[in-house]
C-alpha cells in the first residue's frame, strides 16, 4: 500500500488516546512513541516480510536489521524484541526455520536487545520479522517531519537493494553484486543513530519500501520547505544501475513513482536508470537525516571515525510548494 492509503482507511476508527501518546499511527513515522515518565518514552514497532534472499540465516539477519531500524530511526535504543513468524511448519525443513531465527538472534545480540519470545503461525508462504521496543528521552525523539531550510540531507546506506534482489531472484546478479547488497541490508543502523546524538537533527527516517523519493516526500511538510537533491551525489549499490537499465526493476518502484510524481521534479539530466534506483523500494535501508549545516559536518566526521558510510546528497530549501527536486 502506498504512503497515505492505509492512514486514510483507518482514520475514522475510534481509538483510545491519552496525553502520553507522543507519536501515533497518523504521521507516517517509523515507530510509535509513548511517554512513560517525564524523561523516558517507549518506542515500539513491528515489521515482517517474506524472504528476499535464498539463504535462511541471511534472511533472518536482514529481517532483524530492518525491524530494529525503525527504532533507530526515532533516535531510540532498542531494549527488547519478539519474533513474529509465519511458516509452512509441517512441510518445511526444521533446520531452515532454525537458521532464520538464528540470523535474527545474532542481530539482536549485536544490537544488545533482549529477545523475550514470539509467535509463529502456519502459513504456506514464509514470513519473518520482529516487534521491537526501545527507549528514548521524549525531547530526543527524531521524528520524520521538521526539516529546516539550510539543513543538509545525509544518507547512510547506498540504494538499489530492491533491484539487486529482483536480479538475484531472476538469477541475473553476479556474486559480487549480490554480496554488496546483502552486506548493506544486514548492517544495523545503530551507529548511524548514535552519531546523531546531541546534534541538531531536525528530521530522520529510514529508507524502506517507498524508496528514497517516497520517504523524502513523507519528510516534507505541506508547504514552505523543499528538498534539492543532486543525483550524482546519491550512492548506488554496485551493479544496481546496470541491472535497472536491463529492466530488473521491482513492481514497487513503479508504484512509488506514481505516488510521488506530483511532488517530485526530476530534471531531464537524471538518467532513467538512476531515476529507477531513486524509486526502488529498499529492504533494511539506511537513515535519511536532515541536519543543521554545521552539525552535518560533525555527523560526517563521527561516522568516518566509526568507519561507517555516509553521503551528503542534497539540502533543504525554503520553497512555497513542498517539492523534492533532483538535478
Ligand atoms: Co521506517
Ligand atoms: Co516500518
Amino acid at each position: 500500500m502506498g504512503p497515505g492509503t492505509l492512514s486514510e482507511l483507518l482514520k475514522d476508527i475510534p481509538v483510545f488516546r491519552d496525553e502520553n501518546l507522543l507519536i501515533g499511527g497518523g504521521t507516517m513515522d517509523d515507530a510509535g512513541v509513548y511517554r512513560i515518565r517525564e524523561d523516558l518514552a517507549l518506542v515500539q514497532t513491528l515489521d515482517f516480510f517474506p524472504p528476499m534472499v535464498d539463504d535462511p540465516y541471511t534472511f533472518g539477519q536482514i529481517a532483524a536489521a530492518n525491524s530494529l531500524s525503525d527504532v533507530y530511526a526515532m533516535g531510540a535504543v532498542p531494549l527488547t524484541a519478539m519474533n513474529i513468524a509465519a511458516f509452512p511448519v509441517e512441510a518445511m525443513d526444521r533446520e531452515i526455520l532454525r537458521a532464520i531465527f538464528a540470523g535474527g538472534a545474532d542481530k539482536l545480540l549485536e544490537a544488545r536487545a533482549v529477545l523475550l519470545g514470539g509467535h509463529t503461525v502456519e502459513d504456506p508462504e514464509p514470513k519473518y520479522g520482529l516487534s521491537v521496543t526501545g527507549v528514548v528521552h521524549p525531547e530526543a525523539v527524531l521524528a520524520n517531519r521538521g526539516a529546516r531550510p539550510g539543513d543538509r540531507l545525509l544518507l547512510t546506506k547506498p540504494l538499489g537493494s530492491g533491484i539487486v534482489c529482483t536480479a538475484i531472484k531472476a538469477g541475473m546478479a553476479d556474486p559480487a553484486t549480490e554480496a554488496a547488497a546483502i552486506e548493506t541490508m544486514c548492517a544495523l543502523n545503530r551507529e548511524a543513530m548514535e552519531a546523531a546524538r546531541g546534534l541538531r537533527v531536525h528530521a530522520c527516517t529510514d529508507v524502506t519500501g517507498f524508496g528514497l523519493l517516497g520517504h523524502a516526500c513523507e519528510m516534507l511538510p505541506d508547504a514552505g520547505v523543499g528538498f534539492v537533491l543532486q543525483h550524482d551525489r546519491i550512492p548506488l549499490l554496485p551493479g544496481s544501475r546496470e541491472l535497472a537499465g536491463m529492466g530488473l526493476v521491482p513492481g514497487g518502484a513503479h508504484r512509488n513513482r506514481c505516488h510521488v510524481e506530483s511532488r517530485v521534479r526530476m530534471e531531464d539530466t537524471v538518467p532513467r536508470e538512476v531515476q529507477d534506483v531513486l524509486m526502488d523500494p529498499q529492504t533494511s535501508g539506511g537513515l535519511l537525516l536532515s541536519v543543521a549545516a554545521e552539525d552535518a559536518a560533525v555527523y560526517r566526521e563521527r561516522m568516518e571515525e566509526k568507519g561507517q558510510p555516509v553521503w551528503e546528497i542534497g539540502e533543504v530549501a525554503a520553497q512555497e510548494q513542498a517539492r523534492v527536486r533532483i538535478r
